[in-house]
């Protein structure tokens, strides 16, 4: 089955295509016009969707070596993202679904990067306990199967990535920042200063990053000559903490159950020291760590189309009145 994959829930327009869950095309346009506002704008992520949607539907048609004609399947985000943003991409499927003749699938965003370690791995299967770390969540998920999931840990505040992305604004360094505040931490001193780590402590699977973003904007306020004489190190011990709220509730999770398999996914897991020290601990209480390739943890619509088609092939499909949902809960949650 070819499915045609439409993503475009945030700051990311992106096409992709795959056939029986290979991938043969996949083309991603990062909006970097909300760079000097320090956080996304919807109405021009609507707008850019609009410009950019079309040509990259092309690309990826022409990227892939087959035609319109030959796809048998369109899935797209519906949800959660920016409503304006989501609203593009599904009245684009939607007229190709109509058009062709085809049937159109809307797939949860969240769910698309759950999976999204299943191209590295092919052999990724559940119940595993997965990660998601991107700019919008933050949670830990027991995968029982494809389609039943248990929510067991949450952000109580901001999302991981948006606590590097704000960090990132304060210390002069753009939207989205996340991957320049590693570039910037390699060099930088871990002992320099000790920021708070979330939940440090607690029981439970929850996470937080208000405390550290807070803490960050404090030590800078009353320090304000770090950021240019101590900027690496100051990056570096927020990246530490960041790590370390991450890593202290997902390994009480592994050590109280009898998870196989760890999974991380979402733009955070692009962090190679989260990767590092995740994969030491995984080592440690002896499960497997699985992570997508780097292109795979941003937002794509590999993971899309890739949900779409295993939905797909249960039978699922969506008719044309499908809409976009702002706060779209993941399916099939148990509790
Ligand atoms: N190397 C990195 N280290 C830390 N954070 C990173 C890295 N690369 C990307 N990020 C962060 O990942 C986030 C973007 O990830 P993603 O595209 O999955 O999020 P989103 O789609 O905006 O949110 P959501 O999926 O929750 O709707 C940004 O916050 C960005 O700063
Ligand atoms: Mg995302």
């Amino acid at each position: 089955m070819i499915v045609l994959g439409i993503e475009t829930s945030c700051d990311e327009t992106a096409a992709a295509i795959i056939q029986d869950g290979e991938i043969l095309s996949s083309v991603v346009s990062t909006h970097w016009l909300h760079n000097s506002y320090g956080g996304v704008v919807p109405e021009l992520a609507s707008r850019a969707h609009l410009v950019l949607l079309p040509p990259i539907l092309d690309q990826a048609i022409d990227e892939s070596g087959i035609s319109l004609e030959a796809i048998d399947a369109v899935a797209v985000t519906r949800g959660p993202g920016l409503i304006g943003a989501l609203l593009v991409g599904i009245a684009a499927a939607k007229a190709i679904a109509f058009a062709r003749n085809i049937p159109v699938i809307g797939v949860n965003h969240l769910e698309g990067h759950l999976w999204s370690a299943v191209f590295e791995s092919s052999d990724l299967k559940p119940p595993f306990l997965a990660l998601l770390v991107s700019g919008g969540h933050t949670m830990l998920v027991d995968v029982e199967e494809f389609g039943k999931y248990r929510i067991i840990g949450q952000t109580r505040d901001d999302a991981a990535g948006e606590a590097f992305d704000k960090v990132a604004v304060l210390c002069g360094l753009g939207y989205p920042g996340g991957a320049q505040i590693e570039k910037r931490a390699r060099t930088g001193d871990s002992a320099y200063y000790e920021f708070p780590i979330g939940m440090h402590g607690q029981r439970g699977y929850d996470f937080s990053f208000s405390g550290l973003k807070t803490a960050v904007a404090t030590f800078l306020r009353k320090n304000p000559e770090a950021k240019h004489d101590h900027l690496a190190d100051l990056l570096c011990c927020f990246q530490e903490a960041a790590v370390a709220s991450l890593i202290e509730p997902t390994c009480r999770a592994l050590r109280q159950s009898n998870y196989q398999a760890l999974v991380i996914s979402g733009g955070v897991a692009a962090n190679l020291r989260l990767r590092q020290r995740l994969g030491e601990e995984a080592e440690r209480v002896g499960v497997r760590f699985l992570y997508p390739g780097l292109q795979l943890c941003t937002d794509n619509a590999i993971m899309i189309a890739w949900v779409g088609w295993k939905r797909l092939l249960k039978g699922q499909k969506d008719g044309l009145e499908m809409s976009g949902e702002a706060n779209f809960p993941l399916p099939g949650i148990l509790k």
